[in-house]
């Protein structure tokens, strides 16, 4: 086949498409969310879980999304219309492509209001805020702030103009440099971190609750009341761990695709996507054992839910020597982990409606940026005026969330290993990825059989069929 290219560039190199790809995958989730959810869901057994979900969904689809997008070398939704007449499969498949854009304009809504936490905390930080706070200290500084919805709103505000800025510079003259830089800084702070946790004298019960499994604990939450553990059957945790592997990996969207349409012929897509699926897991791990140490040390519960690394890193930064510096760089690198998410999360859309509308990227981004903006402030009052406010027992921002992460990801990773595997010929997988046979065939089976197979029992299992 002849090589097509891409109207929006190319990556100048293989590193390049690996530090951005790593700078979509590495971000909130890691830090923010892999903690606050595997301590709602118990730890151990929950972590296993989503190790396994990325080796054997999350790895496989990573490849085929690259392979896809490369292939296509267009927006996801013009990549999959194209490829789906190439390979002589109904024109439909570009739905995984809109759906895609849908998940990713939804999830970019709320990332948002959480990456604002990060842009106040900066100012917390570097203001001293943090020196000497105890437990209670830490929780209503947390409290104040999500209970005002005009900070939170003014923080949004300030990372979706940040967002949209880069976004329409391009992805490639945006963040690239900051990538090469920042993210190694964030992840020798989490290792710093991991010192101070060291000396909590809590490690070890940190560490057991982030590797031990306990399924039971798995199976049910369980909450103290009055000195006596009550228990009762959770949610879909597994679901759950499943939908964390795909969002933590930014999967089943088109974002890491969009990525991939521009990443140069010869890079091999195997070794980037292990690799890229390494670090991010490495970051989470990491982070899991900086944090747990402290919420045991301080006497904090692990199911504290979205505050938890709120509610617990700053007590360390006010009790380490230097925690002022440490705390704001902290944060800031935590910002540029989420800004360098964020702006894969539109990417998708901006593409098609540079190639499909003829807009340039600056007035793509506005008007993602504006429509995003104002759905985002659901979420913001999902944490204060309308925190009574459920629907299906769940706050907006707990079910866009749910929707997004646990359904959206995995469907849309489900379909993409379903074109892969079954529609899309092999001749065609085999020389876009031109590798070993041997790898090549690990690859097929997984795509083919396991991760399609894999998510499908999840998801029979969260409605109670299985
Ligand atoms: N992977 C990002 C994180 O872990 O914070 C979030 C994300 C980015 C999800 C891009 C999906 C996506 F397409």
């Amino acid at each position: 086949m002849a090589e097509r290219q891409s109207i929006h560039g190319q990556w100048s190199s293989r590193l390049i498409f690996i530090l951005a790809a790593t700078g979509s995958a590495v971000g909130l989730g890691n830090v923010w969310k892999f903690p606050y959810i595997t301590g709602e869901n118990g730890g151990g057994a929950f972590v296993i879980i989503y190790l396994l979900c990325i080796a054997v969904v999350g790895i496989p689809i990573m490849m085929a999304e690259v392979m896809l997008g490369r292939r296509g070398r267009q927006s996801p939704i013009n990549t999959m219309t194209t490829l789906s007449a190439e390979e002589g499969a109904s024109r439909e498949w570009s739905l995984v492509g809109w759906s895609g854009v849908l998940a990713g304009f939804l999830i970019l809504s709320y990332y948002s209001v959480i990456a604002g936490w990060a842009l106040a905390y900066v100012v917390r930080a570097a203001t001293g805020g943090f020196g000497g706070v105890d437990a209670s200290g830490v929780q209503s500084l947390f409290n104040d702030l999500v209970g005002d919805p005009e900070r939170l709103m003014a923080w949004h505000t300030l990372f979706m103009l940040m967002t949209m800025f880069v976004v329409a510079k391009g992805v490639k003259a945006g963040l690239e440099k900051a990538v090469t830089y920042l993210m190694p800084a964030l992840f020798i702070l989490l290792v710093v971190l991991v010192g101070y946790a060291m000396n909590t004298g809590f490690f070890t019960q940190g560490l057991d609750f982030l590797f031990t499994p306990d399924f039971y604990k798995l199976l049910h939450s369980c909450q103290v009341v009055d000195g006596v553990e009550q228990c009762e059957v959770s949610g879909s945790p597994i679901l759950v761990a499943m939908g964390h592997a795909f969002f933590t990996l930014s999967l089943g969207m088109g974002a890491i695709m969009v990525y991939g349409s521009y990443m140069p012929k010869k890079a091999s897509i195997a070794g980037s996507a292990i690799l890229i699926g390494l670090l991010d897991t490495l970051v989470a791990l990491v982070a899991g054992m900086a944090i747990f140490p402290i919420v045991f040390a301080n006497g904090l519960e692990p199911g504290a839910g979205p505050g938890l690394i709120f509610q617990t890193l700053p007590i360390a930064f006010g009790a380490m020597p230097g925690g002022q510096f440490f705390g704001t760089l902290f944060f800031v690198l935590l910002v540029f982990a989420a800004w360098s998410s964020a702006i894969s999360l539109i990417e998708p859309a901006v593409a098609w409606l540079v190639e499909n509308r003829n807009m340039t990227r600056i007035r793509a981004a506005v008007w993602l940026g504006l429509v995003t903006w104002v759905l985002g402030l659901g979420t913001v009052f999902s944490f204060n005026i309308w925190s009574d406010v459920k629907f299906f027992d769940k706050t907006f921002f707990d079910l866009l969330d749910y929707l997004t992460a646990n359904i959206m990801l995995p469907l849309g990773g489900l379909l993409i290993a379903i074109f892969s595997g079954w529609l899309m010929k092999k001749e065609s997988s085999r020389d876009e990825f031109a590798m070993r046979p041997a790898g090549y065939s690990i690859w097929w089976t997984l795509i083919r059989y396991i991760s399609p197979l894999a998510v499908i029992v999840v998801f029979l299992n969260a409605i109670g069929i299985l």
